[in-house]
């Protein structure tokens, strides 16, 4: 029996995260501890609420005394910590509120399960989900490695690289028993409308214009979401206390060229004529120390614990689309109030 506090599952990445955790290891039980932000939607795990080894709680990750008590209230042995804010452009809005939950947060995180632990680190992992952003950006050529030195540029990245320094020296100055994966760009089910692929196929949906930063021709690395979910598996049982795996798919886009299959794949499945939504691409402003290229060497994963990513870029890119296009209701839901808020303040 193991007890996992799984955070921000709630959330994008977490939801799926969750989701295989509970459906397969029934005598694993799963807490999943969310402040259900503006990102954090139960609605995304409806499919598994009723399950008994299933418990979720809502909480802050920066509220110490509530996360102590809930490491001893659940005998907690094992944490999977995906709780963060984790979009670009609302960390250059809003910077305070990243360093808050990405650095003091996952700080609250770590020294409850060192209060809790007590030294007696027997079975216990600390596992601290980070993103390929620490890295910072490429040229033309090359890939990040784990050994790659870190070179923050936007208050995201910054807030997550200084919550991995954290992570690491809990390690190095307590023995914390911890892993780290740094991921590539996501992309599936559930990802809410704000990160370039759910709200451009919303706005193709909606004949609303798209708006490209710069030329479009910045370059990301695109793993599809259950596959980031399996490799997390992986790590929290066969990874190396003390290591680092990055995690990407070897899958590398210009923005533009991926917006084109996005508007190829909706204008098809909504039985458009082909390339009819080409006309709503616009070229705006660029994001300020917009990160020119992202690329990940995932080799030492798949070297030394065996994964690999299970799914081609365009058919991974036909089944997001279809499941937004199935999915009216939670897109509607996740897009009214607050969201148009967002919307008119970064867009208009
Ligand atoms: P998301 O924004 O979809 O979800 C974040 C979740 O965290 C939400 O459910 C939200 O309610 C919750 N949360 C936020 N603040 C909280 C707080 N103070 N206390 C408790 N819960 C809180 O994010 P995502 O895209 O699923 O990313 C999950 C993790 O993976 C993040 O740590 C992110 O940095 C990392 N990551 C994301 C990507 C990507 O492409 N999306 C890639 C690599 C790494
Ligand atoms: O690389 C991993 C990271 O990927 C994660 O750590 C982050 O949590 C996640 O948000 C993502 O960051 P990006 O900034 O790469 O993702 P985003 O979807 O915001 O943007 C992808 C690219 O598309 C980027 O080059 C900016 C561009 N873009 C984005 C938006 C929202 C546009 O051109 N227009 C847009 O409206």
């Amino acid at each position: 029996m193991r007890n996992i506090l799984i955070t921000g599952g709630a959330g994008f990445i977490g939801s799926h995260v969750v989701r295989l955790f509970v459906n397969k290891y029934p005598d694993y039980n799963i807490i999943n501890l969310d402040a259900l932000t503006y990102a954090g939607n139960l609605e995304n795990l409806k499919d598994i609420e009723g399950k008994s080894n299933y418990t979720f709680i809502k909480a802050d990750i920066c509220d110490y005394k509530t996360i102590n008590s809930i490491f001893s209230k659940y005998k907690i042995d094992g944490v999977i910590h995906l709780a963060a804010e984790s979009h670009v452009d609302r960390s250059i809005k809003d910077p305070f509120s990243f360093a808050k939950t990405n650095v003091m947060g996952t700080l609250c995180l770590l020294q409850a399960a060192q209060n809790y632990w007590e030294g007696d680190f027997n079975n216990k992992l600390f596992y601290h989900i980070s993103t390929d952003e620490v890295y910072g950006s490429l040229e033309e050529e090359g890939f990040f490695t784990e050994t790659t030195s870190y070179d923050p540029h936007s208050p995201y990245s910054a807030s997550k690289a200084s919550s991995d320094h954290f992570v690491r020296a809990f390690h190095d100055t307590y023995s914390l028993p911890i892993v780290i994966s740094n991921c590539s760009n996501n992309y599936g089910a559930n990802q809410f409308p704000e990160k370039l692929i759910p709200l451009f196929i919303n706005n193709i949906c909606n004949n609303k214009p798209l708006p490209v930063y710069g030329k479009g021709e910045n370059v990301r690395d695109w793993l599809y979401v259950e596959d980031h979910a399996k490799a997390i598996e992986i790590i929290f049982h066969k990874g190396k206390l003390g290591d680092t795996y990055n995690i990407g798919g070897f899958n590398e886009w210009k923005n533009i060229d991926l917006i084109k299959i996005l508007i190829k794949t909706v204008d098809k499945l909504l039985g458009r004529k082909e390339g009819a939504s080409e006309k709503l691409i616009t070229y705006v402003k660029d994001r300020a120390g917009h990160d020119y290229r992202y690329a990940i060497d995932s080799s030492k994963l798949k070297n030394e614990l065996g994964w690999e990513p299970s799914l081609q870029f365009e058919e991974g890119i036909e089944q997001t689309v279809q499941w937004y296009l199935e999915n009216e209701e939670w897109v509607k839901n996740v897009t009214s109030g607050e969201y148009q808020k967002y919307y008119k303040e970064m867009y208009e």
